[in-house]
């Protein structure tokens, strides 16, 4: 009994310390910020940074104080503003949310609730309750505010004069430093991948045709989506090595005259340049093409004489994959259940986006937190979207 007592307190000292981890990058990010800019409305496909904080701690309250707590809100029907399907992103700035010293004070009362009930429950990787089996409620709350901090940096974009913690870039989107402009990591600092330079014709992979595994296994954490995992079967077929580059995506609207992908403006001289937190920094050749919408990544495939892959061509392609981590990348797969899906904890996280309407993105950006970006994850949007760290990775049938 000692040490099974042992285990439950360094597991649970273990998701203390995870949960302090992910709420020190949020603070971080903000820490720039005065409280008009929290509540300013950059954007309206993207929500003031006062409400995802909100909602980053009323998930939290959700979940880990009333859920499993069984204790009271602290703000009654608070819960209902920071409801992500019941407020679109457009409204979400004149809503009566909370804003200024009360935001700053129910992050932190949650957190010491949820630190009370976490030293209460019963952390059993074999808990018959599914809400504490494997930790699964810690890890889903972890995981959510990473990906809500992701969201955050979308918006950080638009703020003039923003320097991301952490690094020393000018433009502080590490996707898009220049080669030789390495961030600079503080200890306390969250880490960015490494700048990295990708080919301008990429290496090409040879996928054999064959039953491939796709999904994550029965335990460990991973959202109701990703289960359960199954096989397919795939046609033989080729994929980049690595994701498409500026340069190929300048020489693919040379041709045709397509767009520039978003925050992409002539600068007078015939180049591009990315405006991105109010600087504007010339585009960088080898790094991976971001901020196009699936319809863009779509044509510009086809111009390439490829396509996208398929989200499971990407997942059994996965351990042959380079450059995975500096963009999300579209697939054509549209957001559909695995056979057999359940929903689990609550229908809203996927179940009710399912359809055609959204496409699944398959691995991470530079914005990701690596915790995120399991091989099975599938982020989904809508095809139009272009404000999200996006890019595409090329693919084509392949002779048996
Ligand atoms: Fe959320």
């Amino acid at each position: 009994m000692a040490i099974a007592t042992e285990v439950t307190q360094s597991s649970k000292g273990a998701i203390g310390e995870r949960l302090a981890e992910a709420r020190r990058r949020t603070l971080e990010l903000i820490e720039p910020l005065d409280d008009e800019q929290l509540n300013r409305v950059y954007s309206p496909l993207l929500s003031p940074l006062a409400w995802d904080l909100g909602h980053i701690a009323n998930f939290e309250e959700l979940w880990l104080v009333q859920t499993i707590g069984e204790r009271e809100p602290l703000h009654g029907e608070l819960g209902r503003l920071y409801d992500a399907i019941e407020n679109p992103r457009r409204t979400r700035g004149e809503l009566p949310i909370l804003r200024d010293a009360e935001l700053r004070a129910y992050l932190a009362d949650v957190r010491e609730r949820a630190l009370e009930v976490l030293d209460e429950v019963d952390v059993d990787p074999d808990s018959p309750d599914p809400l504490l089996r494997d930790g699964f409620v810690y890890e889903m709350l972890i995981a959510h505010e990473q990906q809500h901090n992701e969201t955050m940096l979308q918006l950080l974009q638009l703020v003039d004069g923003y320097q991301l913690p952490g690094t020393s870039g000018a433009l502080g989107d590490a996707g898009h430093l220049s080669p030789g402009q390495m961030p600079v990591q503080l200890d306390r600092h969250f880490e960015y991948p490494p700048v990295r330079e990708m080919p301008r014709v990429p290496e090409v992979v040879h996928v054999p045709g064959d039953e491939y595994e796709v999904g994550a296994p029965e335990r460990g954490f991973a959202y109701d989506n990703e289960r359960p995992r199954h096989l397919v079967e795939l046609a033989p077929f080729e994929i980049d090595r690595t994701p498409a580059t500026n340069a190929a995506y300048l020489a693919y609207m040379e041709e045709t005259g397509a767009e520039p992908p978003l925050y992409w403006e002539p600068d007078g001289a015939g180049r591009w340049v990315l405006t991105s937190m109010g600087r504007r920094e010339p585009v960088d050749p080898s790094r991976p093409v971001l901020r196009v919408s699936w319809h863009e990544a779509d044509a510009f495939a086809r111009w390439a004489g490829k396509r996208l892959p398929t989200e499971f061509e990407w997942e059994a392609a996965r351990p042959h994959l380079d450059g995975v981590g500096q963009a999300w990348e579209w697939t054509s797969s549209d957001f559909v259940a695995y056979p057999g899906f359940e929903p689990f904890p609550y229908r809203e996280y996927s179940e009710v986006f399912f359809g055609d309407e959204h496409k699944v993105l398959r691995g991470a950006s530079w914005a990701t937190h690596p915790n995120v970006a399991r091989p099975s994850f599938r982020n989904w949007d809508l095809p139009q979207r272009r404000q999200i760290f996006a890019g595409v990775r090329l693919a084509r049938d392949a002779d048996a």
